[in-house]
């Protein structure tokens, strides 16, 4: 495990996309796993600048996102669709026919689960997953006390996490209380990955996932068993934990 504490959020999203453009400079057809969150918006906006100065061409790259809400249609203001077209797909040149995000309301979920992994499976796998974790340790929207080896699935979302996404909705009412996810087990069969913290809260889920001890209150501390994962936390993320990149 390689871990990085940078100065400031600017720097944890200059590095993370540096590591996504040096994905795709060394192989164009990459599969990416994409994360949504606050903390990744500012790598977004960095991959969207190198491709305004003809540094990165997503022409060939294929793109799986972690997870959607369930039950929230893609138009919502607040749904990870939305998220990603804003922030992200709409700037670049990535084909709309590459872009997979999970379908919140399928009718048949079980089935949407099982061809998001067969889609998956048929692109050659995740070439680079891209994270960020909830501040109960959550990766995607595995929640802490789920099984660790699961695919694409249905999630209850705790009430931390309903608590914590109520900032993204007008009406806390509104906020989905399931999401569709891919599951740990895809994750760690991502040929690499890099994890993104940033802020205080994320501090305690940091120290946790990199103690040495694998445990499903604490999803992300199976990432420590990867064999290709990055950490970059800004200092107050990483507060409690040590460089590590040798
Ligand atoms: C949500 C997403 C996760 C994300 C997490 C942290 O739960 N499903 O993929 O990592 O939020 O979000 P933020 O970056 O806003 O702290």
């Amino acid at each position: 495990m390689k871990i990085y504490i940078e100065d400031n959020y600017e720097a944890v999203s200059k590095k993370a996309a540096l590591i996504v453009a040096s994905q795709i400079i060394l192989k164009p057809k990459s599969v990416l796993g994409l994360a949504t969150g606050s903390t990744p918006v500012g790598m977004y906006s960095e991959l969207v600048r190198m491709f305004n100065r003809g540094e990165l061409d997503f022409r060939e790259v294929t793109t799986f996102n972690l997870d959607e809400y369930y039950g929230l249609p893609k138009q919502h203001s607040s749904s990870y669709y939305t998220y990603m077209m804003e922030n992200f797909f709409r700037h670049i040149n990535v084909p709309e026919d590459k872009i997979h995000i999970p379908n919140g309301m399928a009718e048949n979920i079980v089935r949407e689960c099982l061809e998001y992994e067969e889609r998956i499976r048929i692109a050659g796998g995740i070439d680079l997953q891209v994270l960020g974790i909830g501040a109960n340790g959550h990766i995607g929207f595995n929640e802490p006390g789920n099984k660790l080896n699961v695919t694409t699935h249905l999630v209850g979302l705790s009430a931390k996490t309903i608590a914590d996404n109520s900032r993204f909705f007008d009406n806390p009412q509104e906020v989905p209380k399931e999401a569709l996810s891919v599951g740990i087990a895809t994750i760690m069969k991502a040929k690499k990955i890099v994890l993104l913290a940033t802020g205080s809260n994320k501090a305690e889920a940091m120290r946790e996932m990199t103690s040495g001890f694998v445990n499903t209150q604490v999803p992300a501390s199976i990432l420590q068993t990867h064999s290709d994962i990055i950490l970059i936390a800004d200092r107050e993320a990483g507060a409690l934990i040590e460089e590590i990149n040798d």
